[in-house]
């Protein structure tokens, strides 16, 4: 039996922090574990140059607990007013590790997101001259689509068009949640990737749905059915070398989550490392754990792993993991897929 894994510290490729008290509120639940995240730019105003990122990046490091080490790796939140000389900048400069293209109205604050692609050739031309990452919100906004095939539409619709049409294009099809993304990373090729979230790992539209609705499992893109969460699964005990960890980790107040039109997000960082080792250890992968948390990721964005390491243990009585946290912005309720979990980060190596 496992009962102690010791990891390189992880990255999360794929976070929410807000801003003001919420961002102080959320950013220790994931500095505590991780050692870096790519930081979504779905602010309002959006972050969408690179003077905006800096200054988003600087608000971060000031709210950090004193003494962490951990890195805000930053994103630009791509407009069809993007101007691509900003981004190449951007990037050049360390400032920006990645693009997000959020199609308008797909989701939480992405009004200001793409409507036309076209709009946005020069940029992606650009990006992928300097080989910058574009990381997709994978969902269709066309309101005769059914929600639950938005993803599977979006493929064919305008991702594979989209990069048939800029070869060489690094992308990142962000929180894949169905058999369909899960096949079309793996069939690829090396200029795509696929970032999976611990909650789309762990609950299906059932577990949302079924006996009640429960707001807090409610998120874009919308859990599926319990067939595509085991291929999720199954892809990601693989230890395929393009699928890592990004959570999507999403923190709303309650009050806007228990609400007759709730937000979507979930906020998974202070469960996710335990939630994920006893996932992996439920399917025997205990070994394959540190590559999806903390080595294939950094390797698709060109960075060296994290020095340091965390220890996830099972404690004989542990300590319950927190309802909820509370935040300057309100409280934030703690995703709880249900059932005991053993396991426990007890300890922080760093180097
Ligand atoms: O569930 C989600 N929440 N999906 C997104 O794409 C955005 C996120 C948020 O910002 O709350
Ligand atoms: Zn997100």
């Amino acid at each position: 039996m496992v009962d102690r894994l010791t990891l390189p510290r992880p990255d999360d490729w794929h976070l929410h922090l807000r801003d003001g008290a919420m961002l102080r509120g959320v950013l220790p639940e994931t500095a505590r574990d991780f050692g870096r995240a790519l930081i979504m730019p779905n602010l309002v105003p959006p972050v969408v140059t690179g003077a905006d990122a800096l200054a988003y990046r600087d608000r971060i490091r000031a709210a950090l607990p004193p003494g962490s080490r951990f890195t805000p790796l930053m994103t630009l939140y791509l407009t069809e007013a993007t101007d691509p000389d900003d981004v190449v900048a951007a990037a050049r400069n360390g400032v920006i590790a990645a693009v997000k293209l959020y199609p308008a109205g797909a989701t939480t604050n992405s009004d200001a997101g793409v409507r036309v692609i076209d709009r946005v050739r020069p940029v992606l031309e650009a990006m992928a001259g300097a080989g910058i990452p574009l990381c997709v919100h994978g969902e269709v906004t066309d309101p005769e689509i059914d929600i639950f095939d938005r993803e599977a539409v979006f493929i064919d619709r305008v991702l594979d068009p989209l990069r048939r049409a800029t070869p060489g294009l690094r992308v990142v099809m962000e929180h894949v949640t169905t058999r369909q993304g899960i096949d079309y990373v793996r069939d690829g090729g090396p200029d795509i990737a696929g970032t999976l979230t611990v909650h789309h790992l762990l609950i299906s539209r059932t577990d949302m749905l079924a006996g009640g609705i429960r707001p807090h499992f409610y998120c874009l893109p919308v859990a599926k059915r319990a067939g595509h969460r085991d291929a999720l699964v199954a892809a990601a005990i693989s230890g395929h070398p393009r699928l890592f960890l990004g959570t999507d980790s999403a923190p709303h107040a309650d009050p806007a989550k228990e609400s007759a039109c709730g937000c979507a997000g979930i906020f998974t960082a202070p469960v996710a490392l335990p939630l994920l080792a006893a996932l992996f250890e439920a399917h025997g992968a205990c070994d394959r754990l540190a590559d999806f948390t903390s080595s294939h990721g950094a390797t698709f964005y060109r960075v060296a792993p994290n020095r340091g390491r965390v220890v996830l243990e099972k404690p004989a009585d542990p300590e319950p993991f927190p309802a909820r946290i509370d935040t300057g912005a309100g409280p934030v309720t703690v995703f709880d897929p249900g059932g005991a979990c053993p396991w426990r980060v007890t300890e922080i190596q760093e180097e």
